[in-house]
């Protein structure tokens, strides 16, 4: 039997080299690894949050297939879906729900932000690891490739599983832990946990710090052209250690691109000249990115090709998910 490998991404805007190297890079490499069966599925359900205009949400769901299918995704290998088009996530999300104290919700780091920035939070956003321990559990998920922010949300899910297992297993068990729901792990790997922004904070839409994965050329150069450049000499790296001088937030971005001895003899070639350094960068990304976005474009081209896939993937989804949900209901008693 092969392991379950699931992940979700919500369609909110413009792919990042963030959500590429922390999650959807990940994704890919695993399903042609050729160990897992693989799901992804666009978190409309989730974006509805943020994103609540119709046509918008049309466009950025299609627009995130396109990157996915583009950047290697095989619907022969993987089944990708929707997360509006099987119900059984937010009905179970209901399920859920009922067994979730609110204090435990509120401890939650997004919907901590969200306080912070002193927003009128709506229910949604409150509820939000509900839904995605729902989304994770329906498919008994063993494996979540994730960046570092979502690491929170996949602990929910393992509690939310066992609450479930312990509060509706058959009480005669001992060991309630993998009774009707699995506990799943996350996959964060941690030389990508946390992707940079151009300005050093994690890459984020919501921090205007990106560099669009699908980027033309004149729009790398604008992105890496306002990368901040302080030499930080005694600064902390992502990776935990002293900088030595170098500019390391446009290091660390670059070292993406480019294997350490490479980079590293650049860097040490190119001292303070930091216009030279992210001409290079440029060079870098742009050969790394051209096949991707130009396999982009010709899939673009046939938005009712993507469209029959993810209806594919939605029956091929339904059909678990539903298998699922019945042995929750049963075990909940209402059916
Ligand atoms: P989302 O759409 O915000 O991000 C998609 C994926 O990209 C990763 N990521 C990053 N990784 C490293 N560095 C960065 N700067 C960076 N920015 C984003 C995220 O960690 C994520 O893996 N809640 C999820 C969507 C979701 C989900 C799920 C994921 C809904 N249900 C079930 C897994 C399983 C989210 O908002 O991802």
């Amino acid at each position: 039997m092969k392991k379950i490998l699931l992940s979700g991404v919500k369609p909110t805007g413009t792919a990042h080299i963030g959500n590429y190297f922390g999650a959807m890079k990940q994704m890919v490499d695993l399903q042609n690894s050729g160990n897992y069966q693989c799901f992804l599925f666009l978190a409309d359900y989730h974006a509805l949050n943020l994103i609540q205009n119709r046509d918008e949400m049309k466009k950025l769901t299609l627009e995130l297939a396109l990157d996915y299918l583009a950047i290697g995704l095989d619907p022969k290998k993987s089944i990708l879906f929707k997360q509006s088009d099987i119900s059984a996530h937010t009905e179970l999300a209901w399920i859920f729900d009922t067994i979730v104290t609110v204090p435990y919700l509120e401890r939650a780091h997004a919907f901590k932000d969200a306080e912070a920035k002193n927003k009128e939070i709506n229910v949604g956003t409150f509820n939000y690891p509900v839904l995605m321990a729902a989304d994770i559990l329906l498919y008994d998920t063993d494996v979540v490739p994730v960046g570092q922010d979502q690491k929170q949300h996949i602990e929910y899910a393992r509690d939310i599983a066992l609450k479930f297992n312990h509060t509706f297993g058959p009480k005669n068990v001992e060991e309630y832990k993998d009774l009707i729901f699995k506990l799943p792990d996350s996959l964060i790997l941690d030389t990508v946990a946390v992707v940079p922004g151009t300005d050093g904070r994690k890459m984020s839409k919501s921090y205007n710090n990106i560099i669009p994965l699908f980027a033309t050329r004149e729009e790398i150069t604008k992105a890496v052209m306002s990368i901040v450049t302080d030499a930080g000499i005694g600064a902390i790296g992502t990776d935990g250690k002293v900088s030595d001088g170098k500019p390391i937030n446009l290091y660390n971005i670059h070292k993406l691109f480019k294997a350490k001895d490479k980079l590293d003899q650049l860097y040490e070639m190119n001292k303070g000249k930091y216009k030279s350094l992210k001409d290079d960068l440029i060079e870098d990304i742009d050969a790394f990115v051209k096949p991707m976005r130009e396999r982009r474009e010709k899939l673009a081209k046939d938005p009712k090709k993507v469209i029959k896939i993810l209806e594919k993937g939605a029956k091929q989804a339904k059909k678990i998910a539903d298998k699922k949900l019945l042995e929750v209901k049963k075990a909940v008693g209402v059916l």
